[in-house]
């Protein structure tokens, strides 16, 4: 079983392509639909999810794709399924599990996710819809006094009786532990607390023996906080954030995958960059989930005509492009351009 696990990893996180986060909940699709002027409904999720995973040559960029439960569920066009269709192209297919991140009792302005009980049933169901993968997000915020001691706890023992779970049934667990990028913080407070999360996060997933070569990673990067009046550059982001991860990630874990958390498109792609160009020995491939910096162009481009397929294929490819060149270390701006 770990030998198949960690093939699956290594496929997720192979040189040169990236995971694209496409399971947005149905709440939070409908937000971002609606800010375009979308109705959002199970057949325009369809539609506009359909042209994304039809980009032609997204493989080429694209190693796996995250879907929401009602996708893995959905036809593309004609008879394949989204895992079908997926898999068909190369793209490994994955799928978020967690309930949703609850407010934590006890604990004012902060949460737990979701989403244990019934798990091992529900993964049986999904592998047999043809997931190779599964994620689940847990979210820690900073603020006043926050995040506390019980809330990284319990998040971090929830992250690893999931990936428990998800190895059990088969499937590699994304494991995301986001330290948000909300607030005013500076890009030290970020760094102290990913710190701590990530580290205890390991620690839960040894005591609940999870197979570290049987996982993949998706943390935040080390920011500044989104409000913050001084924010660092792109170098400090990318020291700040290899050092964190290489204080607390064991090096059996094959790759490392970031979410961009509501960084820019551009931001996104600059930080993964630098990251593979230091001068680091890093024992993991360093790539991208991305679910926004991926997404917001060819979602904008669509914008709820399906008969603006082309645009939105061009959107999807050219940050697929852009970040897998990142995942090299080998950006440049003139790849926002060429063909
Ligand atoms: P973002 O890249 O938009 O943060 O989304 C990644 C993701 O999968 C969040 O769970």
């Amino acid at each position: 079983m770990i030998d198949q696990l960690q093939k699956t990893a290594m496929q997720m996180v192979a040189p040169g392509r990236g995971i694209l986060a496409m399971d947005e909940s149905t709440g939070t699709c409908t937000s971002r639909f609606e800010n375009l002027g979308v109705k959002s409904t199970p057949t325009t999720r369809k539609s506009y999810r359909s042209l994304l995973v039809t980009t032609p040559n997204l493989s080429d960029y694209i190693s796996g794709a995250i879907l929401f439960d009602e996708t893995l569920r959905q036809t593309v066009s004609g008879e394949a399924t989204f895992p079908e269709h997926l898999a068909h192209q190369g793209i490994v297919p994955g799928i978020k599990v967690d309930k949703g991140a609850k407010p934590l009792a006890g604990h004012p302005g902060e949460k737990v996710t979701e989403g244990l009980d019934g798990l091992r049933e529900r993964l049986v169901e999904y592998v047999q819809l043809g997931a190779r993968f599964a994620k689940w997000r847990a979210v820690i915020t900073i603020g006043d006094g926050i995040p506390s001691d019980a809330c990284i706890m319990a998040n971090a023992h929830g992250l690893a009786r999931y990936a428990a779970l998800c190895q059990e049934a088969g499937l590699v667990p994304i494991v995301e532990p986001e330290v948000l990028m909300d607030g005013s913080h500076d890009i030290e407070a970020c760094r102290e607390v990913s710190d701590k999360t990530f580290h205890i996060v390991f620690a839960q997933l040894e005591e609940q023996r999870v197979e570290p070569s049987g996982i993949v990673l998706k943390p935040n990067m080390v920011l500044s906080g989104k409000d913050c009046p001084q924010q660092a550059d792109v170098d400090e982001v990318a020291e700040q954030t290899v050092d964190c991860l290489l204080a607390t990630v064991p090096a059996e874990v094959p790759g490392i995958a970031f979410l961009s958390g509501g960084q820019t498109d551009e931001q996104a792609t600059l930080h993964l960059n630098r990251m593979n160009q230091l001068d680091k020995d890093v024992p993991w491939r360093l790539t991208f989930s991305y679910g926004r910096a991926l997404q917001q162009a060819p979602m904008k481009a669509w914008s709820g005509n399906d008969e603006n397929s082309a645009q939105v294929h061009d959107a999807a490819l050219r940050r697929a492009l852009v970040n897998a060149y990142a995942s090299k270390g080998e950006y440049s701006e003139s790849l926002e351009a060429s063909n």
